[in-house]
């Protein structure tokens, strides 16, 4: 008989993927948590969602798996296509004084989307320069992105420029598959890094990507993690977030330039 998640057990799941990601989870997201964690049970021979709490408390390699397990890594190719013409149209015309330009795709899950942005700036940029940091708090999708094979269904979120430009059909043992072009790999360094905790001494960046990740997280989070990314956005860098989120109430160091395109304060 499969394990049921009592109430408390769903509880404590609930505070560590909160103290961990700063995930907030309602009352309805039970039935995702016993769904997801079910296997771990299964890999580990346990019959109850207690006895696997108990080492996800005190085994940190596993509770980096549960909070993999936890995290909605949903994400394609060109994902709101506006944010990315803006890029080419607006931002990348007005820095292309500038010696080098900085990304962050701050929340990039499998990857998608800072390849996405390394097509585009590779198109709209000619010979400029560019470097972009792609990060999340899950090592599995950040294992995933590193590759930068994909499947080939997945190829047709691509625009087909991009897409003859771009990226390599496999071909053998890649049947199926296909490979973002390794010049283009080579500009994007990945790295985990939790939104939620202190930031890592990154650097400043011209614009920085937070979509689709804020849904999770309560007002409070909302804003200490808004301003941490702050510290990392040179004065005059763009913040985009997704159309479905807000950044109402959250900071007063950035102004909107377009829905969900915010500018920061500054030259
Ligand atoms: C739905 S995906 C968004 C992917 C992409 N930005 C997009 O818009 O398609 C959300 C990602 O946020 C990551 N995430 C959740 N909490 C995080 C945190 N505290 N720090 C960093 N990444 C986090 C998840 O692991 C997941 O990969």
């Amino acid at each position: 008989m499969l394990p049921v998640l009592s109430d408390k057990e769903f509880k404590g799941f609930r505070q560590l993927i909160f103290d961990e990601a700063g995930i907030h989870m309602s009352d309805a997201k039970k039935p995702l948590v016993s769904g997801r964690l079910a296997k771990r049970l299964a890999q580990h021979g346990l019959d109850t969602y207690g006895a696997y709490y108990q080492i996800v408390s005190r085994d940190a390699k596993e509770r980096q798996v549960a909070v993999d397990l936890l995290t909605t890594n949903e994400t394609f190719f060109f994902r709101e296509p506006k944010h990315f013409e803006f890029l080419a149209n607006t931002i990348v015309p007005a820095l292309s004084g500038q010696g080098n330009i900085r990304i962050w795709s701050g929340a990039c899950s499998t990857g998608e989307e800072p390849y996405t942005l390394a097509m585009t700036l590779a198109q709209a940029m000619g010979n400029l320069r560019f470097d972009i940091l792609a990060s999340d708090i899950s090592t599995r999708v950040l294992a995933t992105a590193e590759t930068g094979l994909y499947p080939v269904e997945d190829a047709q979120d691509i625009p087909k420029p991009y897409r003859t430009q771009f990226c390599l059909k496999g071909i053998g043992s890649q049947d199926g598959w296909f490979l973002v072009d390794h010049p283009l790999r080579n500009r994007i360094q990945f790295e985990q890094i939790n939104l939620n905790t202190t930031l890592p001494e990154v650097g400043l960046f011209d614009v920085i990507f937070l979509r689709n990740v804020m849904i999770y997280f309560n007002p409070e989070t909302k804003r200490e993690v808004v301003s941490r990314l702050m510290s990392k956005l040179r004065p005059g860098g763009y913040f985009i977030i997704s159309h479905s989120e807000s950044l109402h109430g959250v900071t007063e160091q950035l102004q909107m330039v377009k829905p969900s395109i915010y500018r920061k304060q500054g030259n």
